[in-house]
């Protein structure tokens, strides 16, 4: 016994970053494993009323929104509850000039009032399984890479065509610890999704960029939709036909709320974390990647938002776009401030050299580290072309279009005849407003190349001029006289036969089609492309050895494995923490706050009468707390991630008392090294969600469908 605690002693101290204090997300099928240590933190339910496959449980309420986002059924009739940036590309979309849902919010009152969204999707997980042994089979010690995954992929696709044969499931599998493991995921899926209420901008993205990914918050992040079936209660395309969907179980809400030291468990989908990347990977994005991804979004973040000031319509117009490129650019700050703050690139190599240590005389995890090193070497020689291609030879929608019109080229007669009617058509709504839209875009195409210039990036462009002004001038000229920009003439090259066409895209010596091909010839040409996927490879096989050696150093630990859009369970307390010196956060923020930061002369901080008059007022109903104040927000320490937004917030019992949306800025490194002292997670409080619902909006239809509990 004794000397086990030594051992486990020394393994924490040796290794402080794999003895998890909040850490993790855990696999719903492998819960049990952690069911006494949930009931220890607090829980009052068992692992199987989150996951059981033969019962209706918790996961039946809980489904992917869309491709990155995460929901939750919160009645019987397929309501679901999200945020609102979940929702917010459809709110965008469903909006117009004279019908603003973004700005004036939307609220069906009538099931006939709900909006279809097509390109939505809602999937459901009707159960997983370790397939490990049946992905491995024929998989050997000897085989080369590429052989490897080539078995791998065969055994999969019999694997998900058998599991769903006879059904209308889809199912996929994953790899887990880097390929280490397998599961597969059987998912139905809903594609009759439609717009049900979202609040206003001012409610719903309060705040907005100036608060975002900070705390303390006072956000309204959520938004609702509702789920169609066929009349089996099937996923079924849109019909009028439809009906609102049944679900297995839809999540009880508490009225209860959480104080301080409360445990709560999110449920939802993360999608990516770097947890067991090496000292390189980390160094590589805080100290190459991050910095020149900021410094180009800033540059096109201004223009925007310069241009969103002008008129509704420009707001409207780029508002989807600029919260996601101001999304990562702010993220990406936080990240390299807590990187910097912890010393993550020093932590991670003390704890490689214990690794190596340990792994001295065990012929199959000796090399591995300096392996690792030994691409990622490679791998920094080429990565920052891809990033600086995407991040400004790409950044103009300019450059989009001459890549989509040069694609054409390599079309088939068949699709490139598809590809001209949907590039003309687009084409149009771009002209409309084409120089309202180039006082924005022309700069940011001249702007995110110079910089690249400036740093020494896409060294072709050394060929094209020698100073910077000769680089701004050359490509104005390009921007001028490419045929992109010229409505006729674009439409005459097009309406040609379409084996014409094709022969002229790559005849005409268009300026810009051809600074095109040189920028994706030097980032992505046929050498630098399979270099930059064998380093990858190389990666992910090393990833593999080093994290099962990890494994086998640590054999008493639980290891989570990186988050990779599979469901998973995450818990722990409602904490709040000090960010820096002098400075405490308490772990929930109030309406009084929202009035407190009110502002009308900034964008982000207006405030409008009705939510001012119910403030005023103190008119809460059943949704006060104990002391009298409206929650709006809450800090807790469970491990969220990109992905988890929208996820339910549950209680000890298992029941809504808050939405994920974000995470607190001095802890946005947890994707790479999770720190319990300033990791934390930001959810809404339900209670302020049913509060817009039914005081603000007055939408009683909604607040009569759930299953509300004092
Ligand atoms: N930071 C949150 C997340 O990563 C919310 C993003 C949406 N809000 C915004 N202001 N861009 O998704
Ligand atoms: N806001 C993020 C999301 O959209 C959540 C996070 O990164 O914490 O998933």
């Amino acid at each position: 016994m004794k000397k086990i605690f030594t051992l486990l002693a020394i393994a924490m101290l040796a290794l402080p970053t794999m003895a998890w204090a909040d850490e993790g997300m855990w696999i719903p099928m492998l819960l049990g494993r952690n069911e006494a240590a949930m009931k220890k933190a607090g829980m009052h339910i068992s692992a199987k009323d989150i996951y059981d496959v033969n019962n209706a449980c918790l996961k039946d309420a809980v489904m992917l929104f869309g491709s990155g986002c995460t929901g939750e059924f919160v009645s019987p009739e397929g309501l679901v509850l999200t945020n609102h940036h979940c929702g917010y590309s459809f709110i965008v979309r469903n909006s117009t000039v004279e019908h603003d849902y973004l700005t004036n919010g939307f609220w069906a009152k009538t099931r006939e009032e709900e909006i279809p969204c097509p390109g939505l999707t809602v999937t459901r997980l009707v159960r997983m399984e370790d397939v490990t042994s049946q992905v491995m089979q024929g998989v050997t010690d000897e085989m080369s890479e590429a052989d490897r995954t080539k078995v791998i992929d065969k055994n999969i696709e019999k694997i998900t065509a058998k599991a769903v044969k006879g059904t209308h499931y889809k199912a996929v599998v994953k790899p887990f610890y880097y390929g280490n493991q397998y599961f597969m995921y059987v998912n139905e899926i809903f594609t009759d999704v439609r717009m049900v209420g979202a609040p206003p901008s001012s409610i719903g993205k309060f705040g907005g960029d100036t608060d975002n990914w900070m705390w303390p918050r006072h956000t309204g992040d959520f938004s609702m939709f509702r789920v169609y079936a066929g009349k089996n209660n099937k996923p079924a395309d849109f019909s009028e036909e439809n009906v609102p969907y049944v679900p297995l179980k839809h999540l009880e809400i508490s009225l209860k709320g959480v104080n301080e030291g409360d445990f709560t468990f999110v449920f939802g989908y993360p999608g990516t974390t770097h947890r067991y990347a090496t000292h390189d990977y980390v160094d590589m994005v805080a100290n190459t990647e991050n910095p020149v991804r900021i410094d180009l979004r800033q540059i096109r973040l201004d223009r925007y938002n310069a241009a969103m000031a002008k008129s509704p319509a420009q707001r409207l117009k780029y508002a989807s776009r600029v919260a996601s490129i101001a999304n990562g650019w702010k993220k990406w700050q936080g990240e390299n401030l807590g990187i910097e703050r912890l010393r993550v690139v020093r932590l991670k190599d003390d704890q490689e050299n214990k690794f190596k240590e340990w792994a001295k005389d065990k012929p199959q995890y000796k090399e591995v580290l300096y392996q690792l090193e030994d691409n990622y070497a490679k791998l920094r020689e080429i990565e920052m072309d891809r990033v600086v291609y995407s991040e400004a030879i790409m950044a103009s929608d300019f450059m989009n279009r001459v890549r989509q019109l040069a694609r054409i080229a390599d079309l088939s007669d068949k699709e490139a005849a598809v590809a001209v009617g949907r590039f003309l058509a687009d084409s149009r709504e771009y002209f409309e407003d084409f120089d309202a839209h180039s006082d924005v875009d022309q700069p940011i195409f001249v702007e995110t190349a110079a910089y690249a210039w400036q740093h020494g990036y896409m060294p072709y462009m050394n060929t094209i001029a020698q100073t910077e002004t000769e680089l701004a001038l050359h490509l104005i000229s390009v921007y001028k006289n490419s045929v992109l920009n010229n409505q006729n003439k674009l439409e005459e090259l097009l309406s040609q036969p379409i084996a014409k066409v094709k022969e002229s895209i790559v005849a005409i010596n268009d300026p810009a089609i051809e600074l095109y091909n040189k920028a994706y010839r030097f980032a992505l040409g046929e050498k630098k492309r399979a270099d930059y996927n064998e380093i990858s490879a190389n990666i992910q096989s090393l990833m593999r050895v080093y994290v099962k050696g990890l494994m086998e150093m640590y054999p008493d630990s639980n290891f989570f494995p990186d988050a990779n859009l599979t469901l998973r369970v995450t818990y722990g307390h409602v904490k709040g923490f000090k960010p820096k010196d002098g400075v405490y956060y308490t772990p929930y923020t109030t309406l009084d706050g929202v009035i407190e930061k009110a502002n009308p002369a900034i964008y982000d901080y207006n405030v409008d009468r009705t939510l001012r008059r119910l403030c005023h007022t103190k008119d809460y109903g059943p949704y006060a707390n104990a002391k009298g104040e409206l929650p709006v927000a809450f800090i807790a320490t469970n491990h969220t991630t990109g992905g988890n937004s929208g996820s339910p917030v549950l209680n000890a019992d298992g029941q809504l008392v808050g939405i994920n949306f974000d995470r607190c800025w001095e802890g946005t490194m947890s994707d790479l090294y999770y720190d319990p002292t300033f990791c934390r997670n930001i959810s809404l409080d339900i209670r302020y969600c049913l509060f817009i619902i039914d005081k603000y909006a007055g939408a009683h239809n909604l607040i009569a469908e759930m299953t509300v509990k004092q």
